[in-house]
């Protein structure tokens, strides 16, 4: 399968400097730095193997635009960035020096502060290791956490409520395995509804990753985690994401998060300050 060339300013950084040196090819990555092919640079612009090419004004604009990242296509440059009609809220990928994050509404969806996207994915993943058996991760996003856990789980099955986050997510070469892993099901919809139609214990590992309390804040609730609580297989295991827990801000939030999964009956709560949340047994 051929897939478009995606570019941010990091990857322009090396053309550029290339093209200073007076050199004919420089080695690039073409999709936000997983893989790297050989670029021909030219007087009108830079041109890749797959046929795609930038003229010198379209690699300018991208240098420039350090909160987006570009799709390539028929000698066009587009911002990966969506207008969510469903919930009125902008969609866009955010580049690192790294796997991309995704801005909505302003707020980063990983942590890109002395980590990276995929360290931080990581170290969500690690807090309730092994990742075995079926998986419940309720909020998509990039589906990094979703695509981490299939490598070691039996399913993940994995909730997104914003169909523009999904579009940006299916133009990230870093989330193509959640489009190709036949073992993560994807559902569009309300995670606060979704997690009602599943069975009592039918999942031995829960990632919760929602955004700030302040764009989703019934998944911070008592009621969903009484249903988290529900589907929880005995002996299983869940993480909720919910910031640095030594800030004054998610320190407040942190306790009535505490406070509210005991009253759903969870009587184990372990903090993981390092993975900015919680982990919690059954
Ligand atoms: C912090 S991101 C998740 C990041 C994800 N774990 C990853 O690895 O890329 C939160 C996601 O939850 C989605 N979301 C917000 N409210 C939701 C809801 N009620 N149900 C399901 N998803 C929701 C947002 O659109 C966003 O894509």
């Amino acid at each position: 399968m051929v897939h478009p060339v995606v570019l941010s300013y990091v990857q322009i950084e090396s053309i550029l400097a290339a093209r200073q040196k007076g050199l004919t090819s420089v080695e690039v990555s073409p999709d936000l730095g997983i893989s790297r092919v050989n670029a021909v640079i030219a007087a009108a612009g830079v041109r890749f193997p797959s046929g795609e090419q930038l003229d010198w004004q379209q690699v300018e604009k991208i240098k420039k635009a350090h909160n987006n990242c570009f799709i390539v296509e028929d000698g066009a440059i587009k911002t990966i960035q969506v207008f969510s009609e469903y919930t009125n809220r902008v969609c866009s990928l955010l580049p690192t020096q790294h796997a991309p994050s995704m801005l909505i509404a302003g707020f980063t969806m990983h942590r890109i502060v002395d980590t990276d996207p995929m360290q931080d994915t990581l170290q969500k993943i690690a807090t309730i290791a092994p990742m075995t058996g079926r998986v419940l991760d309720t909020a998509t996003g990039l589906g990094y956490t979703a695509i981490a856990a299939a490598k070691t789980a039996e399913q993940v099955i994995t909730i997104e409520l914003d169909p523009g986050a999904q579009q940006v997510a299916r133009l990230n070469p870093w989330s193509r395995d959640l489009f190709a892993n036949p073992k993560i099901q994807q559902v569009m919809g309300d995670a606060f509804e979704v997690v009602q139609t599943f069975e009592d214990e039918s999942f031995a590992r829960i990632l919760h990753d929602p955004p700030v309390f302040s764009l989703a804040g019934e998944l911070y609730g008592g009621i969903f985690y009484r249903q988290l609580f529900r589907l929880l297989k005995r002996d299983g295991r869940l993480f909720h994401y919910i910031g640095d827990l030594n800030s004054k801000s998610s320190g407040t939030v942190a306790r009535g998060v505490i406070r509210r999964l005991q009253e759903a009956g969870f009587t184990r709560i372990v903090r993981r300050p390092e993975a900015f949340g919680v982990v919690t047994y059954k």
